[in-house]
Formats: structure tokens, sequence, C-alpha cells
């Protein structure tokens, strides 16, 4: 509590997002419409934050009265330095992107793996323990979607990634989390030969606008019983998800992941479940114009 800045009949709430750059972001429009829709009297502006500036933009959130904000890159990382708490998770996974001002006391969590998970389990998979899951790149995405994935007890997870010590580090790191092993491009033909696989998850940008004809991985590895994600929503349906649909494959976008690590940020802030029709619907039409 302590956010002078709440409530109907008191000042708005103030949101925003610090990014560089920041111009293309969805999140305002996201949560302006879920601000309406729960009819809370608040505002969610962009911040442009240049990396020099983040340390004094950080302190504006509590000279100004922000109830909190979204930190998007490049400065998720950085943002831990100055900021009082952070939450567990987000201090595993290493990156900070939603900061709550209680009573002036920052405090940083990381729901880009929580809101991804919520995504998949809404939209295409509602039980992931017992699963098989096989996890394609690990880099920043992937940390927080791997360690959110682990709290739901899958059976195991594969890392696969194009450096694959890089890959081997977070195995080794997280092993105490749950069965977690790695393994090479290279080798992808023989693991999906041995291994039986539930869910394959997409984490780099390998099929993004505008490069949209590459694949993360071939698709002629894929069997009619995956579910096949990525974590890319621009375009909604990529080579990876169009390959694997014509296979016979369950898909699942990235457009959930955006929606719900903006429901956890919005829920956090304001105490409040997220309304989270309205802000799909939001997000789609933006990218469909
Ligand atoms: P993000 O924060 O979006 O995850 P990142 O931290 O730069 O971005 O990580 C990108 C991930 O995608 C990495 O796993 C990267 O593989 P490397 O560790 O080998 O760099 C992977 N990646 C990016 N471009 C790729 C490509 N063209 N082919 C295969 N993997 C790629």
């Amino acid at each position: 509590m302590g956010n002078e800045r709440k409530g109907p009949g008191e000042l708005p709430m103030l949101l925003g997002v610090m990014g560089d750059p920041i111009s293309q972001t969805k999140s305002p429009a996201m949560h302006n419409a879920a601000l309406q829709a729960v009819g809370m009297a608040g505002t969610y502006v962009p911040l442009h934050v240049r990396k020099e500036r983040l340390e004094d933009a950080i302190r504006g959130i509590v000279a100004l009265g922000y109830r909190g904000v979204n930190v998007t890159v490049p400065h998720k990382v950085d943002v831990m330095s100055y900021v009082d708490v952070i939450d567990e998770a987000a201090k595993e996974i290493g990156a900070v992107n939603t900061i709550v001002n209680d009573g002036g006391i920052l405090t940083g969590y990381n729901t880009d793996g929580i809101g991804y998970i919520r995504s998949l389990k809404e939209e295409a998979v509602p039980d992931l323990s017992g699963k098989h899951v096989l996890v394609v790149g690990c880099g920043g995405a992937a940390r927080g979607i791997v360690y959110a994935l682990l709290q739901e007890k899958p059976a195991s997870v594969i890392i696969v990634n194009r450096t694959v010590q890089k890959a081997q580090e977070l195995a080794d790191e997280w092993a105490h989390l749950g069965t977690i092993r790695c393994c090479g491009m290279e080798e992808l033909a023989q693991v999906f030969q041995n291994q039986h696989i539930d869910i394959v998850i997409n984490t780099t940008s390998v099929g993004m606008y505008p490069k949209m004809d590459e694949l993360p991985i071939s698709a002629e590895l894929l069997l009619p019983h995956m579910v096949v994600s990525d974590l890319i929503y621009n375009p909604l349906k990529t080579e990876l998800l169009s390959r694997a649909e014509s296979i016979g494959c369950r898909i699942h976008n990235g457009l959930g992941m955006f929606v719900y690590q903006g429901a956890y940020a919005f829920e956090y802030w304001t105490g409040r479940p997220a309304p989270i029709e309205a802000m799909r619907t939001v997000v789609l039409n933006s990218l469909q114009v």
C-alpha cells in the first residue's frame, strides 16, 4: 500500500513502460484498455529512457508517484541495480520487467516467464506436469520461460541451442529445479528419435518479421501429437507454426505471452484480476493495422 494515486475519487494511477527504443510498444494501448475495462482512473505512458539515464528514471518513479512501470529492452538486467527488492524468481532469471512502487519501496518482478506459462496452459496445455518439453534457444527469453516451466514439474526439459555451451551452463545452473538437459543442433534428429517429446517451444527470434521464411529447427522432426509453441507474435503464425499445423500439431503463438505478462503486471499494480479479453483484443487489433 502507500500509493497515493489509487482508486476512484483520488489521483489517477500512473503507470508506464521504460525502454529504448519505445515508440513501437503496444503496452500503453493494452494497459489503458485494461484500466478502462475495470473502471479505474489511471494512465499508462511510453517512457523513452536511455541507458545513462536509467537510474534517474527509476528514482523518478518514486518522485513522481508512479504506482509502477514495465521495463523493456535494453534495461531488463541493468534495472536490477536500482530497485530496493528483487523477487526470488526474477533474481534467478536475472531480469526484471515489472516494478511495483509500494510507498516508495520499489520491488522488481519478472512476469515474462509466468506470463508465457499461463498463456500456454490457458490456450494449449492445461497441465504441464509430467510433460517432456524441448526448448529451442537459451537467451533472456528462454531463461524466464524455463524457470517458470520447471515450477510446473514437467517430466523433462531439453534445451537445444546453436551455442551448446550456453545451454549446458543453463542446464547446470538449474539442475536442482528439475530434470533439465541440453543438446546441440546437430544432435536434434537423434533426440527426436530417441526421446518422447510432447511440447516444442521456440524462444529464438528465428522466423520473426522480416525474415519470416526461416525455421529455428527442421519441421520434418515434428510429429502430429506434439504441441508446437513460438514466442514470436509478429507474424502470428510463423513458418514453424504453419508447418507444424500442416503436420497436424496443435499450435500456440506468442501473443498470449505478451498479454499475460501484462496481465500479471496489471494485477500486481491494481490488485484486481486483469481483463484478459479486452487486453488481447487491443493487441490483436494493433497488429492487424
Ligand atoms: P532474447 O532475450 O530474445 O532471448 P538473446 O538473449 O539474444 O535474446 O538470445 C537469443 C537466443 O536465440 C540464443 O539462444 C541464440 O543462440 P546463441 O546462444 O547461439 O546465440 C538464439 N538465436 C538467435 N539467432 C539465431 C539463429 N539465427 N539461429 C539459431 N539460434 C539463434
